[in-house]
């Protein structure tokens, strides 16, 4: 039996605006939605910034709001941290887990995002789990090698039930905020390594002939997404949405994106 890929196009909106400009955004991306009659494909996912989750979240019929942190702990004394439970009270469902500026600027490593993605699965969300590799390593011909460990890390003893609310964003760390996109025909090789990388992990976990969860965990491409390249790696055969960042807050680009990937 096949599954049908989902395809999802989500916006990272890392830390801009303000309640007011962005529930303007959410507005306009809601009423392109509907007007358009989008009501299953892609799956739209706004990621605002914390202080706006519950006023997206209040406005979202057409698209799903996401959070881009969290911790892995429910509650204790973490000052400043945020929790999966908190972000469930607000019907946050979608968490980005590993961005590249949270590994590089936060000091995040392969084990803590191995404890946010079980603590995200235990309480039902899907985590959006981002891996890719520096220019350094791309320019050594070790993108391959990165990649692939930063899967095997983050998805260390997840059981594999788990997998069919997982999504996988491949962001080559060069082309995040540079304009420089990922060549689509190279963006899709990687995500197919990626995915043969889950199923080799899990190859003995699989439920029945017929399950085919893992051919069905969507696997999205992030790093310099504009309007005028999201044709072309909507066309690639195994990048199955977007990660946008900059694009995602102009309101008219990323509707443009979001058709691309209809
Ligand atoms: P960008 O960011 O689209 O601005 O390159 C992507 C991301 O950081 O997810």
């Amino acid at each position: 039996m096949n599954k049908r890929i989902e395809r999802i196009v989500a916006g990272n909106w890392k830390m801009h605006g303000t309640t007011h400009k962005s529930l303007e955004l959410a507005g306009f991306i809601e009423k392109y939605l509907q007007d358009k009659n989008y009501k299953t494909e892609p799956t739209v996912v706004l990621i605002p910034p914390f202080t706006q989750l519950s006023s997206i979240a209040k406005g979202s019929t057409s698209y799903r709001v996401g959070a881009q942190n969290m911790h892995h702990e429910d509650q204790g004394a973490f000052t400043g941290e945020i929790s999966g439970a908190m972000l469930l009270d607000l019907f946050v469902t979608y968490v980005l887990i590993g961005h590249s500026e949270r590994r590089q600027l936060f000091g995040e490593t392969n084990q803590s995002i191995n404890l946010k993605l079980k603590s995200a699965f235990k309480h039902n969300m899907k985590p959006i789990l981002c891996v890719g590799e520096t220019l350094d390593e791309r320019e050594s011909n070790l993108t391959d090698s990165v990649v692939k460990r930063q899967i095997v890390a983050a998805l260390l003893d997840i059981e594999y039930l788990n997998l069919t609310n997982l999504v996988i964003a491949y962001e080559p760390i060069w082309a995040i905020g540079t304009g420089l996109v990922c060549e689509p025909n190279e963006a899709n090789r990687v995500t197919k390594l990626l995915r043969s990388t889950i199923m080799e992990l899990y190859k003995n976990h699989t439920n029945s002939p017929n399950d085919n969860s893992l051919e069905a965990i969507p696997i999205l491409y992030g790093g310099s997404v504009k309007g005028q390249n999201a044709a072309s790696l909507a066309k690639a055969s195994d990048i199955n949405g977007v990660l946008v960042g900059g694009a995602s807050l102009n309101a008219q680009e990323f509707c443009e994106i979001i058709n691309a990937f209809v």
